[in-house]
C-alpha cells in the first residue's frame, strides 16, 4: 500500500516527501474505505449538479460517472490498490479516476473540499446504517413480544433491591424490555433527521465561488435539509455524538436484559434455559454450559459508552472549522456502529430459544412474602387504615420467618391471630396469580392487561 510515486493531490507547494511514518500517522484509508459506495454517490451527485449550472460539460459529466462506476466496480471485486501515500478514500477515489478518464476527473473536485466531502459521505453512510440498525431493532422487539405472548400466564417473582416484591406477569417483564427497545427507536429516528442534512457546497468552510446548486444536490442525495452555514456544515459532528449516544443507550438496555438473562439461567435461579447454540462450555469442567453470549453483550456495552465519551471529548475543544481532529470520529462511531448492530442480531436471534421453566418461577414467586402488599389491601379494602395495616402484616411476616410458612401457607386460624377482620376470600389474593390479576389496570400487569398491551405493541411497530 506504500507507493512513492504517488503524486499527492495536494502536493504543489511542498518541495520535500512526506516522512513515511507520518504518512501512515496521518492516513485514515485503513478506515474510512468502508464509505466507498457513499464517496462514490455523492461524487455522482456533485459531477451532475456541476454540469447543471454549466460547470462541467455533459461529457465530462458522463464520463466521470462512467469512470467513477468503473471504480466501484473494482473495489467491490476487490481488484483496487488502495495507497496510504493517497491518506483517505477520497483521494484514492479520485487518484484512480483520473488514471482511468485523465482530465475530466480532475475536475471533479471543482467547488469542493475533503471538508464537506468526508462530512457528506459520513451522513451519508450513518444514515444507511441507522436504516438497518432501525430493521434489527424492530426484529428484537417482535422477538420480544412473540416471547411475551406465549409467557402472558407465566409468574414470575417481581423484584426491587434484587429481593422478591411482587408476582408479575413473565409476559409483562418482556414488555417493559420492549418499551425501552421503543424509546430507542425513537431516538434513532429522531438522530437520523438531524444525519440527514447536507453539508456539500461548504467546500473547506467559506462556500465557493461557483454558481453551485445544493438544493439540487440534496434532492439527489435525499437529504431532507441543506445545511444553513458553511463553518457549520463541515465542522459539526453533532450527528455522530447523538448516533454514539443513542448505540450507548441501546447497548446499555441490552447489557440490563443480558444480566438478567445471566442470573436467570444461573442454578441459583433456574429460571429459563438457553438454545445450546447460544451457549459455549469450558474446556476444563465438562458439566459447564455457559451464557457466553449474553456475558458479551453486556462486556461490549463497554466500548458503546467509552465511544460516546471519546466523541464528546474529541469535539469539545476545536475551534471552528474543520480540524483534522476529525478524522478521529471514524473509528469510534464505525466501532458502536459495528457492535451495536451484531449485538442486536445476535439477541433478537437468542431470544425464541429462551425456554422458560415456569414451575421453577413461580416458586420463587412464592418465596420471600411476595404477596404481603395483597395482604395489606385487603386490610385497607375492609377498612383499615393502610399504615395500620401495613403493621399487622409486618408482624404476619415476623411469624411467618419464625415458622418458616409463607402467607398462603398459613391456615385462617394463624392468621386470623394478626387481624379478625380475614376472612376465607383471602386465599384468592394471597396466591401469586391473584395477585397478579389484581393488578387489573393500564400499564399493569394482569394477564388480560397483558394480553391488551401486547396487541397494543404490534400495533405500535407496525
Ligand atoms: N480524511 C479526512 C477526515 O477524515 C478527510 C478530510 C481532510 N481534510 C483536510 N483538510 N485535511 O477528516
Amino acid at each position: 500500500m506504500n507507493d512513492k510515486s504517488v503524486v499527492k493531490p495536494w502536493g504543489g507547494r511542498f518541495t520535500e516527501a512526506t516522512d513515511v511514518f507520518v504518512e501512515a500517522f496521518t492516513a485514515s484509508v485503513e478506515f474510512d474505505r468502508r464509505m466507498y459506495k457513499q464517496d462514490i454517490r455523492g461524487s455522482i451527485a456533485h459531477a451532475t449538479m456541476l454540469s447543471k449550472v454549466g460547470v462541467l460539460t455533459d461529457d465530462e459529466k458522463n464520463s466521470i460517472i462512467q469512470g467513477l462506476d468503473q471504480v466501484q466496480a473494482e473495489i467491490e471485486a476487490g481488484e483496487f490498490e488502495w495507497s496510504i501515500a493517497l491518506e483517505d478514500i477520497h483521494m484514492n477515489i479520485e487518484s484512480r479516476l483520473t488514471k482511468k478518464i485523465g482530465d475530466a476527473g480532475k475536475k471533479l473536485h471543482t467547488g469542493r473540499s475533503r471538508n464537506d466531502q468526508v462530512a457528506t459521505d459520513m451522513r451519508l453512510y450513518l444514515r444507511d446504517e441507522i436504516d438497518e440498525i432501525a430493521i434489527e431493532l424492530k426484529r428484537l422487539q417482535n422477538a420480544l413480544i412473540d416471547l411475551a405472548e406465549r409467557e402472558v400466564n407465566t409468574i414470575l417473582p417481581g423484584f426491587t433491591h434484587l429481593q422478591v416484591a411482587q408476582p408479575i406477569s413473565f409476559g409483562h417483564h418482556m414488555l417493559a424490555w420492549f418499551e425501552n427497545l421503543q424509546r430507542d427507536a425513537e431516538r434513532l429516528q429522531d438522530c437520523r433527521k438531524r444525519v440527514n442534512v447536507l453539508p456539500l457546497g461548504a467546500a473547506a468552510l467559506a462556500g465557493t465561488t461557483y454558481p453551485i446548486d445544493r438544493h439540487f444536490t440534496a434532492k439527489l442525495l435525499e437529504f431532507e435539509k441543506v445545511a444553513e452555514n458553511s463553518l457549520d456544515a463541515v465542522s459539526d459532528r453533532d450527528f455522530i455524538l447523538e448516533f454514539c449516544f443513542v448505540a450507548a443507550q441501546v447497548m446499555t438496555h441490552l447489557s440490563r436484559y443480558s444480566e438478567e438473562l445471566v442470573l436467570w439461567v444461573s442454578q441459583q435461579f433456574d429460571f429459563i434455559e438457553m438454545g445450546d447454540s447460544f451457549c459455549t462450555g469450558s474446556s476444563i469442567m465438562p458439566q459447564k454450559k455457559n451464557p457466553d453470549v449474553p456475558e458479551l453483550i453486556r462486556g461490549k456495552a463497554g466500548r458503546t459508552n467509552g465511544n460516546l465519551v471519546a466523541m464528546l471529548t474529541l469535539m469539545k475543544s476545536q475551534p471552528f472549522a474543520y480540524n483534522k481532529d476529525n478524522q478521529e470520529d471514524k473509528e469510534p462511531l464505525f466501532d458502536s456502529i459495528d457492535t451495536l448492530k451484531a449485538s442486536l442480531r445476535v439477541f433478537a436471534d437468542m431470544i425464541p430459544t429462551v425456554k422458560v421453566k415456569r414451575e421453577n418461577m413461580r416458586a420463587a414467586a412464592m418465596k420471600g412474602f411476595s404477596t404481603a402488599t395483597d395482604l395489606a389491601d385487603y386490610l385497607v379494602k375492609k377498612g383499615i387504615p393502610f399504615r395500620d395495616s401495613h403493621e399487622i402484616v409486618g408482624k404476619a411476616v415476623r411469624y411467618g420467618i419464625d415458622n418458616e410458612k409463607d402467607l398462603g401457607e398459613m391456615s385462617l386460624g394463624e392468621l386470623q391471630q394478626f387481624s379478625a377482620i380475614i376472612e376465607e376470600d383471602i386465599y384468592l389474593v394471597l396466591t401469586p396469580e391473584g395477585s397478579c390479576a389484581a393488578r387489573d389496570h393500564f400499564g399493569g400487569t394482569a394477564p388480560n392487561q397483558v394480553e391488551q398491551a401486547i396487541s397494543r405493541a404490534r400495533q405500535r411497530i407496525a
